[in-house]
């Protein structure tokens, strides 16, 4: 069976990586007897570059169509402190990247944390916080609405209504790219639907099931509205539908001091669209390295998907063959399972492993703790991921 992906090669050290990263993935399905055909689909300030802008329509148009795309980050100081500084809407992070999740439906954004024994050193956590059955922490991200989507740049189609177009702009409503110092009030309308949060839990909680998890449900219902209702709804739905699914709730503060003690998170973990950005990472550090995190996007609906290490795109490494390529590499396992490729998925998480283990590291993921058996590039790392399928 073929199968075409489009591909966002990206910025800084994105390309470099996701050579590496498409290699092994378009090897690892033909165990599966699935060929990917990466078709590429260029955004980011490479694309601007090429074709005067971050957000190509037909590049859009396309990776919407083709409805997979594995997506190597974009962004990067030096264009963002240039161009970006005369062109702020041509920044790419907010065009490319939220252009596409509110395009495409992705609500819901897989984080799963996987810890290393063989990253031990970097791990923020103290070893005897890890059990011997190691780590089961898995983010679901809500990916949709929240703070992130409730700027002018993206709440037209929300606010229709004249009336309420004036009381934004009174409360400082505006797209991001207009903000200046003479403004008095700037907001980002943060807010949920109900109908979107519903189908976000139900779809968390069966994921909880499925993998015979407890679910744990992060808010701020101690003082805000939009979190008071979400934890109301995921009762709601917890004790109408999935009563066998243990659910608890974790204030947002709490849970970011739990990031310590994993075990008090272990489970699948809900949580809203700018929480789960600043606990994901955090959680990723404290179990290794951020250059580890894989993440994939999904639509419950369509099962449009897209699937983008969240880790940046490490500008400072950029044309060094420094980056660690292994965040985009495991994001491409979750990819493969995804089109149902899972032999392949597996055969690619397992390989990581064992690159681990046998002391192969990229510069970030030494540090003074250790003696790494090789201190490889980014291609030469994807090489050994690539022979040990
Ligand atoms: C992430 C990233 C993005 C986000 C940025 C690049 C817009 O940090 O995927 O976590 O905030 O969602
Ligand atoms: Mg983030």
């Amino acid at each position: 069976m073929k199968k075409t992906i489009a591909l966002v090669t990206g910025d800084g050290s994105g390309p470099e990586m996701m050579v590496v990263a498409c290699a092994i993935a378009i090897e690892a399905a033909k165990k599966d007897d699935i060929e990917i055909i990466f078709e590429e689909t260029p955004m980011g300030w490479n694309a601007y570059h090429q074709f005067g802008d971050t957000l190509p329509k037909e590049s859009l148009e396309r990776a919407i169509e083709i409805g997979t795309i594995f997506f190597g980050g974009v962004g990067d100081f030096k264009n963002d402190s240039t161009i970006g500084k005369e062109k702020p809407e041509m920044k790419p992070e907010a065009r490319a990247l939220l252009t596409l999740r509110k395009r495409m439906g992705l609500l819901l954004n897989f984080r799963p944390m996987i810890y290393y024994k063989a990253l031990a050193h970097l791990a923020n956590v103290k070893p005897e916080m890890i059990s011997d059955k190691g780590i089961q922490q898995i983010w679901i991200r809500f990916l949709l609405q929240d703070s992130y989507f409730g700027n002018a740049n993206f709440l037209e189609h929300s606010l229709p209504n004249t009336n309420s177009w004036n009381v934004a702009q009174l409360w400082g409503i505006k797209p991001k790219s207009d903000v200046s110092l003479n403004d008095d009030i700037v907001s980002d309308l943060a807010y949920y639907r109900k109908e979107t949060i519903e189908k976000y839990f139900r779809a968390a909680f069966s994921y909880a099931r499925a993998k015979g998890l407890p679910l744990i449900s992060i808010d701020k219902a101690n003082v805000m509205a939009r979190y008071d209702y979400w934890r109301k709804i995921a009762t709601r739905i917890g004790k109408e539908e999935f009563s066998d699914v243990p659910l608890t709730h974790q204030l947002v503060d709490s849970a970011n001091a739990l990031l310590f003690t994993p075990e008090k998170l272990h489970g699948v973990i809900a949580c809203g669209n700018e929480h789960g950005d600043i606990l994901s990472d955090g959680a990723a550090a404290a179990l290794g390295s951020m250059g580890m995190m894989c993440s994939s996007a999904i639509n419950p609906d369509t099962g449009a998907a897209m699937f983008e290490s969240g880790a940046g795109t490490a500008p400072t490494l950029a044309g060094q063959n420094k980056a660690n390529p292994l965040g985009r590499i495991l994001t491409a396992a979750m990819m493969l399972r995804h089109i149902g490729a899972e032999k392949g998925a597996s055969a690619i998480e397992n390989a990581v492993r064992t690159v681990l283990i046998n002391g192969y590291r990229t510069i970030d993921l030494v540090s003074g703790r250790e003696q790494p058996e090789a201190l490889l590039g980014t291609e030469e790392m994807g090489y050994e991921v690539l022979s040990c399928l």
